[in-house]
């Protein structure tokens, strides 16, 4: 597994505590911080609070001033559950979403493959050799943690369903039901969330489909039974239960690209170059942490996957 992490390695010291990730709530308590109506928005909302584009400051070099401000988006930060579907209320997803049931689950692979196929949880449990992966998880909105996940490479599952010469691109798509989704009755965002990926980049070895983290099986705010998780890009692109995994030719267009099209692109790879429309994106806030750490390119992992983007101006805001 090493060798999969050799351009910027995860630290153990890096790894956000299983407490912390799995229990923001309970921490924020103990933290004695309140949550702030602005805390409460969502990650990739269009009304967050905007960080400032320039002057991004360490907050060791700003001790009680940035306290105050770094509080406020701290707490948004460890109350983080984005799963929209649900709620866009950080702290209400994992109660909207514990009764959501995962089992039975199917998730079709289908479109320009020779071998489309319909699999079940078991299917996809024991039909591919599971690995545990530690990744950085850098939202858009940046804020980061580090994950160990659980599940097996999208290109294992690629592989076997035979993608056809014509097929470029990969789209993916959530489950709809607004009976479990009680954030799905909202009509103004496009059900359902759907992602899509380029052939290569699917096929790329970081590229994960996670069924579990923290050597537990996937919890329903996480994106039980089967997420994808691509740590080089902005956390949106790791879509959470995934239904359908359509292989196409036309580019698919992602859940936060219809809703704002001039902040979400399609690439949406990690770039500390290239600012958000409203905020910067050179530095980043680790859960848990209470200092600003500087977002690294493709976010640490540019020596597995630069080569996918060799001729692309990176300076333009994909
Ligand atoms: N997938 C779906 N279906 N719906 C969502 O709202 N939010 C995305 C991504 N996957 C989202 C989703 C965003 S913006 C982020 S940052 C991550 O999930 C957050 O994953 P986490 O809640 O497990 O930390």
């Amino acid at each position: 597994m090493a060798q999969k992490y050799k351009s910027v390695p995860v630290k153990p010291s890096e790894i956000t505590p299983k407490d912390v990730y799995l229990s923001r709530r309970d921490f924020l308590k103990q933290m004695g911080i309140v949550t702030a109506g602005a805390a409460l928005l969502a990650a990739c909302s269009t009304d967050i609070p905007a960080e400032p584009s320039t002057n991004v400051q360490p907050d060791t070099a700003q001790s009680v001033d940035v306290s105050s401000e770094e509080l406020t988006d701290y707490e948004a930060a460890i109350n983080y559950n984005n799963y929209y579907e649900f709620t866009t209320d950080k702290e209400g997803v994992a109660k909207l979403a514990q009764d959501f049931k995962s089992d039975p689950w199917t998730v079709e692979v289908t479109g320009l493959v020779n071998n489309p196929k319909t699999y079940g949880v078991e299917d996809l449990l024991s039909g591919f050799t599971q690995e545990e992966r530690i990744y950085r998880l850098r939202c858009v909105e940046a804020w980061s943690m580090v994950i160990p996940w659980n599940g097996f490479t999208l290109a294992s599952l690629l592989k076997e369903v035979e993608p056809k010469s014509e097929a470029k691109y990969v789209r993916f798509e959530t489950l709809l039901d607004e009976n479990q989704m009680p954030g799905t009755k909202n009509r103004l965002y496009p059900w359902p969330y759907v992602e899509g990926l380029r052939l290569d980049e699917a096929m790329n070895d970081l590229t994960l489909m996670a069924t579990g983290l923290y050597g537990e099986m996937l919890m329903p705010q996480n994106g039980a039974p089967f997420r994808l998780v691509v740590p080089w890009k902005y956390g949106f692109k790791s879509i959470k239960s995934i239904v359908k995994i359509e292989l196409t030719d036309e580019e698919p267009l992602n859940f936060w690209q219809e809703i704002a099209p001039n902040e979400y692109g399609f690439y949406a790879n990690v770039n500390p170059n290239v600012d958000h429309p409203r905020w910067s994106q050179a530095s980043e806030r680790r859960i848990g942490e209470l200092s600003r750490r500087e977002t690294l390119m493709f976010n640490g992992y540019a020596e597995e996957v630069a080569y996918l983007y060799e001729g692309m101006d990176l300076t333009k805001f994909y």
